[in-house]
């Protein structure tokens, strides 16, 4: 463990973030978890000073929602992997936190844990991945999105041609799949890749490029792999709940995750926006 006093500290990041996983060591375990925003927390006890310190610069309804969601579900799956306690002044103890490239980290009583963890919401769902820092995933990404409608330029300024081909052709005649839902898929997966890349969507969304298989394990994932243009081939995993989909990427060769215990059912989960009605954060919120 290394001490982590300014929240923030771009060497450390990348070093864990680029470190290699054990050559022939096998696939290392990952778990996820996911959480509704109709379970969160009425008070804020539960938020450590400097999240509650983030948290107060936020005007917009909609990103303190997805601030404090993200940061209940991040907190709900490190509790669930390390058996910590889920009471407000337990969740406090364990801090989502930001390196400078915007990647979290987790802290537990101020200090840096060797844990990889990624998170993502979309409309008021939100999901975490996690697993121990070095033992084989290397750096993880997680996204989830809702299938919608993607227009055609969409489709044509943010994949590449080949993904542009598989999601015309192939997957729109996949009744299984069909176009929205694939483009989605690929938006997604690169997400997830480029979230293990720390770039986020700094990068051009077509240097990343998809490749989706259709065969399903029996817990419901199957395989992608997102290679990025003159760089690794990083493998993936999807699953298709209900309205959402959710991707998980990672550096390094990554057996499909395990959901830990208590978590929502995504495939029956409602999506809501519940900011609309109320867009800017009230004075003593
Ligand atoms: C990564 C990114 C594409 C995700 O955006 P999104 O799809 O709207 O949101 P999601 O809910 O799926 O993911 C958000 C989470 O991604 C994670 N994230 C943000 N930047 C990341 C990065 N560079 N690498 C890995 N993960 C990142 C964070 O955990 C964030 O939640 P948090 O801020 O509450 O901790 C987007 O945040 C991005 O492009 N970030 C980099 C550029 C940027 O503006 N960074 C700000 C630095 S402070």
């Amino acid at each position: 463990m290394t001490t982590q006093p300014s929240g923030a500290d771009e060497t450390g990041e990348a070093e864990r973030a680029t470190a290699p996983g054990r050559p022939g060591a096998p696939a290392a375990e990952r778990h996820w978890w996911a959480g509704h925003e109709d379970a969160l927390p009425g008070g804020l006890e539960w938020l450590s000073g400097r999240e509650r310190a983030r948290l107060d610069g936020m005007r917009f309804t909609k990103r303190r929602n997805e601030y404090l969601l993200r940061r209940w579900v991040g907190k709900r799956t490190v509790a669930a992997r390390a058996g910590l306690g889920t009471d407000p002044a337990s969740l406090a103890r364990i801090e989502l936190l930001n390196w400078m490239t915007g990647a979290p980290y987790v802290a537990l009583e101020g200090v840096v844990a060797p844990w990889e963890i990624s998170l993502s919401d979309r409309a008021g769902c939100a999901v975490a991945v996690i697993g121990a820092a070095g033992s084989g995933a290397g750096a993880l990404g997680i996204d989830l999105e809702v299938v919608e409608p993607r227009s055609e330029g969409f489709v044509t300024d943010f994949l590449t041609r080949a993904e542009q081909d598989w999601v015309r052709g192939p997957a729109a005649a996949d009744p299984g799949l069909g176009r929205d839902a694939a483009a989605n898929l690929v938006w997604s997966a690169k997400e997830a890749a480029l979230k293990v890349l720390r770039l986020g969507l700094r990068a051009d969304t077509r240097s990343v490029e998809i490749t989706v298989e259709s065969d399903f394990l029996g817990d419901g994932w199957a395989r992608f792999t997102a290679a990025r243009r003159g760089g690794p081939v990083m493998p993936g995993w999807w699953r298709r709940d209900g309205v959402y989909l959710l991707t998980v990427a990672a550096q390094d060769e990554l057996d499909p995750p395990t959901v830990l215990p208590g978590a929502t059912d995504v495939a029956v989960a409602t999506p809501v926006h519940s900011w609309v009605g109320n867009p800017l954060v009230t004075p003593g919120e």
